[in-house]
């Protein structure tokens, strides 16, 4: 597969006298793809159904007439500000109902109606006029949904469009107060109108009815999508492509996926080490500058199954961000080390952001891969360093993983619903897993909860999965490798009850979820044999055999055949005690691997990635700080 790298560009924000010199530069060393447009809305249209394109007409030419591929963006993210004068209940309501304001960006709501519509009406405009164009490879649709936590609206618009919603899923108010046990505290409802949205209640809503609306809020964002992708279609045959973010779950994007052609993200390594995962302080200094090893993989492999196996990194960072809490530099390598490991888990297009750093406005703290004044940032010569290399490298090819992980968004939103344990989260929980796996060098894939052929996998684990779905029901029980579920896992209806027969209720497997227990930070179950259970433990019942024990003598694990039933959150090590002895049952070989490094197998590509501050030594090879290796098996 060809791979090739890209840059993110705004014409808009530059004289139009440095275009034909910024797109030589960008040719020079060693782009093909340049993405533009999807902030422009107010460039595009400064008043009210007055377009503007010349400017657009002359970008689009620049770039292209030097020999890039433009990626063009629908600038619906970014509504100017006449939008809100026409549409003045457009905003986004957050949950204590104030509404969410104009000056910077993604202030709209999924479920207005009116918005829809234009962003339906820009799409095709855009469409009509570039569309066919020879310079325009791909589109962009929107830009990163529920960036600034934007899913979640509590306004008029949401509530109509809610009560549609839940009169469409129950069809009378009695059902749904039958299945959500609306008895309970005297919540019935007669008629549809007397529903809320659940914020502002006094003391914790309903869950069915929270998780009904998370349900609902993820089915808006695919609607939103669906709208401008079926506009496009008809006006363009280059792919449609949405940009998804790191550790966002409250869209489904197997769902939006499914609608689009290519998946992409937006990888800021350091920026995500800094906020958005739970590490010691040791493991943050020591990633500092690098990311954390398995933060940027598990969302490469969890897109690629997004995408059906098409992705990008439709952006990839430079150097210093400017949003997190702490913006540290990139280690010397780190730029050139993370296009090549997305490249090692099968991305075809790695796009730096942006090109040149701006000197105003909110992100002027944001590293480019030049500088405000034009001259190269570090991360140039690193990302032409890639472009050179691509030419001399392996075909990656991307076959099934010998490992899947199933990965189910509503899982996450039952237990936003009710952790039941305040860290009990279900992300936590699945990277816990992930990260074994690749401590021990497996490659994984990341695959969706209705899977319903788990052939191609030696080994499936489904921690944490809510409700499991018929298809994946009926895949385990002809499965024919060794599938680890549990901990809660099947642990609720689809309506956010308890099921009985209790949990986890898997065929062939005679145990049951008889009580559960979560515990605080600095607490654990410890398990016979060496490791423990932090966070979530169960007590199991039933003739099923126990395969580990807790010290308490209780079951730990349980299985039938290949089903196994992990009855807690497993620590580091003890997932590490699981891998090692579910890969050696599946004829699976593991490696010890050195702190930090990484493997990856792309078909006969075995590629070395060492995310640690200094060499190790591998196989013989000695692999430098934020160096990359790889070798045919
Ligand atoms: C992304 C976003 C970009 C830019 C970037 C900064 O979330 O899509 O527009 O804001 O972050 O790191």
């Amino acid at each position: 597969m060809k791979r090739e790298i890209g840059v993110c560009y705004y014409p808009e924000h530059w004289d139009e006298e440095v275009w034909a010199e910024d797109a030589r530069r960008m040719v020079e060393a060693g782009i093909a793809w340049v993405r533009i447009g999807e902030f422009a809305w107010s460039r595009m249209e400064p008043d009210p159904g007055r377009l503007v394109w010349d400017w657009l007409d002359r970008a689009i030419d620049t770039l292209g007439a030097a020999g890039l591929k433009v990626v063009l963006g629908t600038p619906t993210a970014t509504p100017p500000r006449w939008m809100l004068a026409k549409h003045p209940d457009m905003l986004a309501v957050d949950a204590e109902g104030r509404p969410r304001g104009f000056g910077s960006r993604r202030h709209y709501d999924f479920s207005h109606d009116g918005y829809r519509d234009e962003c339906r009406r820009i799409a095709r405009l855009m469409g009509e006029r570039y569309g066919r164009h020879a310079f325009v490879h791909a589109w962009q649709i929107d830009n990163e949904y529920d960036c600034h936590a934007t899913t979640l609206s509590y306004s008029d618009a949401a509530r109509r469009a809610f009560r549609d919603w839940l009169a469409q899923r129950y069809q009378s108010p009695e059902a749904l107060n039958r299945a959500w046990g609306n008895v309970f505290w005297s919540m019935e409802y007669r008629d549809w109108d007397e529903i809320d949205l659940p914020n502002l209640t006094v003391t914790e809503p309903n869950p069915a009815h929270v998780l009904a609306f998370r349900r609902f809020s993820s089915d808006q964002v695919v609607r939103f999508n669906r709208a401008q992708v079926e506009v496009l279609r008809k006006l363009t045959d280059r792919p449609l492509i949405h940009n998804y973010m790191g550790r966002t779950l409250t869209f489904d994007h197997w769902a939006v996926g499914a609608d689009l052609d290519v998946a992409s993200w937006d990888s800021y390594p350091i920026g995500f080490l800094s906020d958005r995962i739970e590490a010691t302080p040791e493991h943050k200094a020591r990633y500092l500058r690098q990311g954390d090893p398995d933060m940027q993989a598990f969302h490469h492999d969890l897109y690629r199954g997004v995408g059906r196996g098409r992705w990008w990194v439709m952006e990839q960072q430079p150097g210093p961000v400017n949003w997190a809490p702490w913006n540290p530099a990139p280690l010397a390598g780190m730029v050139r080390l993370w296009a090549w490991e997305a490249f090692a888990h099968g991305a075809e297009v790695v796009s730096y952001f942006r090109w040149r750093q701006a000197p105003f406005a909110q992100e002027q703290m944001h590293a480019g891969l030049l500088r405000p004044d034009s001259a190269p940032a570090p991360g140039l010569a690193e990302a032409a360093q890639v472009a050179r290399e691509i030419a001399e490298m392996p075909e990656v090819e991307t076959g099934p993983a010998p490992v899947a992980i199933v990965f189910d968004y509503a899982a996450s939103w039952a237990w936003e619903t009710q952790p039941q344990g305040r860290d009990f989260d279900y992300f936590r929980l699945v990277f816990s897993a992930y990260r074994a796996l690749r401590r021990a060098g497996l490659s994984v894939d990341l695959v969706p909860p209705d899977t319903a052929d788990l052939s191609p996998w030696k080994v499936v684990l489904a921690p944490g999965l809510a409700t499991l779905e018929p298809a994946l029901l009926e895949a385990l029980g002809s499965y024919r490798g060794v599938a680890i579920l549990g901990p809660r896992t099947n642990a609720k209806t689809a309506e956010m009850a308890i099921p009985v027969p209790l949990p986890p209720n898997l065929p062939g497997l005679d145990a049951v979820v008889a009580r559960v227990e979560s515990i605080p930070p600095g607490t654990e179950v410890p398990v016979a044999g060496g490791g423990a259970f932090a966070h979530w433990a169960e007590e199991m019942e039933g003739t099923a055999e126990a395969l580990w024990h807790r010290t308490d003598r209780r079951p730990a694990m349980v299985g039938a055949g290949a089903l196994r039933y992990l009855a807690g959150w497993p620590t580091d090590g003890l997932w590490d005690r699981l891998v090692t002895e579910v890969a050696a049952e599946a004829s699976l070989p593991t490696e010890k691997l050195p702190e930090g490094l990484r493997l990856r197998d792309a078909g006969a590509v075995r590629f070395a990635i060492n995310y640690g501050p200094e060499p190790v030594e591998w196989q013989g090879e000695t692999i430098p700080a934020a160096g990359v290796a790889w070798r045919r098996q």
